[in-house]
């Protein structure tokens, strides 16, 4: 590989120069399986495992070779070594043949990071739409939801990362029979709804309310239905009512938002109304929809399982007439080359469905369309039960949140901390502690599973968690800056004046880790798996701790004077920290000054 000014994935040029050694070698096999990965054993840093299974392919050709034989055919045809990338190859047992990083390449890209930042591997840049958060209107915005926001805003600030549009839309449940008796209510309790905002503190008994109401009241039940039949034919009074009743969930999901620092746009099911009915003529003329004891339906492909609902048999939509609404309006009017919904992993069949009917509809184009459903699993509590309040009710999110704050500062104080920091520093890292384990906990594990959420794990100072990763990157942080001069002043000159060599195993082994970086982005961006950026991030901090136990990289005397200033090693922790700093804007935890 020539020489590059940006950090690259070190696996795709191995697969490159792989391919082209593979190929030579045996140009009798077309399309040859080229299997290159990091390694797991400490003997080398990549693999290239294509030999056993060369070995299997000529077999079926008759032909018998000893697959470490192959391996050593394939090392006989790679450029010559050492080069930038390799320092070193060997073929071990049935043919593995392991690969040693060279520092050449490892050298030049901590330059690269000392100089440009941490810029994203180049990728064709795209326009996405992630669909995240989406809670109910009058409902609690409850703990799922909380995952959603999480990992689709970690998702959306990854994909921009890599230069792409992207487009947060939170699909609020807004609209449906519910707003019916909720209307219906609202008349009834505060008659004057039309010329004062109504008191309302607390949607959630209101909805209690008027769902008893509902459930035991024959006249008021027939009342709600015709404010639905208001509303759905655009009658002013009833839109106001129910822009009322909007306005007061919209309000207290925006505070949750604005704590989390999470930006999204409102776009709710109640903004498809005109089209769902374009698409449900569409779907019709395509003759895709069919009849079922009144319902029109449709099924995916196979049609299996659940079909859509597309039209009840009242005539009125669903949430899957609106949700083919969005994808088509998310395909033809955004013009979104790929979509996201970062819904939980019970609506699965529901998403299959509409991903598998769009493209029946031709709405979605496989070949020009990627969609996603990024499914995670359901939230238990320490008992390992559904996660409730001890009275058994659902947990209020900024309760939850409050909670984290208290927790945090309880910490921080346990600490001594409170004696150390301004009031003013002790907020901040109380908050950043606070937001930043509630979010890094739900990222760091494979979201698939369920999730047990449990304040004690994630406020735990080792392992791998938010308040041992944002300590140590404090400390990272600080070591350029305690150094004075032009550490602290003119890190860039510093960087001019020193040669790296990465001498030291540490040292190496440190920047062998950074180097991962564009790999570790690539692999996400194609999985949607937020916890190997934790898991990457974790790998640093342990790389960098033994680097730093091993290395000097300031020395003092007894007075606590620098005597002596390593300048390649403070500049490593300087390459470690910008680093860390990316994945931790890309996980959304905030590092603070001091903590
Ligand atoms: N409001 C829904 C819920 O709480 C989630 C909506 C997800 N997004 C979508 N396009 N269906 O279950």
């Amino acid at each position: 590989g020539e020489s590059t000014s940006e950090l690259i994935s070190i696996l795709d040029e191995l697969r490159e120069i792989f391919t082209d050694a593979i190929k030579s070698a045996y140009p009798e096999i077309p399309n040859p399986p080229i299997l290159v990965a990091q390694s797991s054993s400490k003997f080398c840093d990549y693999q290239c495992n294509s030999a056993m299974k060369i070995a299997q392919l000529l077999k079926e050709k008759n032909i018998k070779v000893n697959p470490n034989e192959v391996g050593r055919k394939i090392v006989a045809n790679l450029p010559a070594i050492p080069n930038a990338y390799i320092s070193k190859v060997e073929v071990a047992g049935p043919g593995f043949i392991n690969i040693f990083l060279g520092k050449s390449y490892a050298i030049n890209a901590m330059k690269m990071i000392l100089e440009n930042g941490i810029q994203p591997p180049k990728v064709p840049r795209q326009r996405i739409v992630v669909d995240l958060s989406a809670p109910n209107i009058a409902k609690e915005m409850h703990v799922g939801h909380l995952r959603s926001t999480i990992i689709g805003d970690s998702i959306a600030r990854l994909l921009e990362f890599l230069g792409h549009d992207v487009l947060r839309i939170n699909h609020v449940g807004d609209w449906g029979t519910q707003f019916g008796m909720l209307i219906a209510h609202l008349k009834d309790i505060f008659p004057n709804y039309l010329n004062e905002s109504p008191p309302i503190s607390d949607l959630q008994a209101f909805y209690k309310e008027s769902k008893l109401r509902f459930d035991s009241d024959e006249a008021f039940k027939k009342r709600s239905y015709a404010c639905v039949v208001d509303l759905q034919g655009g009658d002013p009074n009833s839109l106001k009512a129910w822009n009322m009743i909007c306005d007061v969930s919209r309000k207290e999901f925006q505070k949750i938002y604005d704590r989390l620092d999470v930006k999204l746009i409102e776009r709710g099911e109640s903004f498809y109304q005109d089209r769902m009915k374009v698409v449900v003529k569409e779907l019709e003329d395509k003759g895709l929809l069919e009849d079922d004891e009144g319902r029109k339906i449709m099924w995916g492909e196979p049609a299996e399982g659940i079909p859509l609902t597309i039209v009840k048999s009242d005539g009125g939509f669903t949430y899957d007439t609106s949700d083919m609404a969005a994808l088509k309006q998310r395909i033809q009017e955004e013009k979104a080359d790929w979509l996201v919904y970062v819904v939980d992993s019970g609506q699965a069949t529901h998403f299959q469905t509409v991903f598998s009917c769009a493209k029946r509809a031709k709405i979605v184009n496989p070949d020009k369309h990627r969609v996603d459903h990024v499914g995670f699993g359901v939230v238990l509590g320490e008992d390992g039960k559904k996660f409730k309040t001890r009275s058994g009710d659902t947990v209020k999110l900024s309760s939850l949140l409050d909670e984290g704050l208290k927790r945090s500062l309880d910490k921080l104080v346990e600490k001594g901390r409170d004696q150390v920091l301004t009031p003013a520093e002790l907020k901040s890292a109380q908050e950043s502690i606070a937001y930043g384990c509630i979010r890094y906990s739900d990222l760091s594990y494979n979201r698939i599973n369920a999730y047990t959420f449990s304040f004690d794990k994630m406020l735990e100072d080792k392992g791998n968690t938010a308040v041992y990763l944002l300590y140590a990157y404090t400390r990272i942080k600080s070591i350029a800056r305690n150094c004075g001069g032009d550490f602290a002043n003119n890190i860039q000159k510093v960087v001019a004046e020193t040669t790296i060599q990465l001498e030291h195993e540490k040292e190496f082994k440190l920047a062998k880790t950074l180097i991962k970086f564009p790999d570790v982005i690539k692999l996400i961006a194609k999985d949607l798996f937020l916890h190997h950026l934790c898991e990457f991030v974790y790998e640093i901090s342990t790389a960098f701790t033994e680097f730093y136990d091993a290395c000097y990289c300031i020395e003092k005397n007894k007075e606590g004077e620098i005597v002596k200033i390593n300048a390649e090693r403070v500049l490593l922790c300087e390459a470690t920290s910008l680093m860390l700093a990316k994945c931790f804007d890309i996980l959304g935890l905030k590092p603070v000054h001091k903590i």
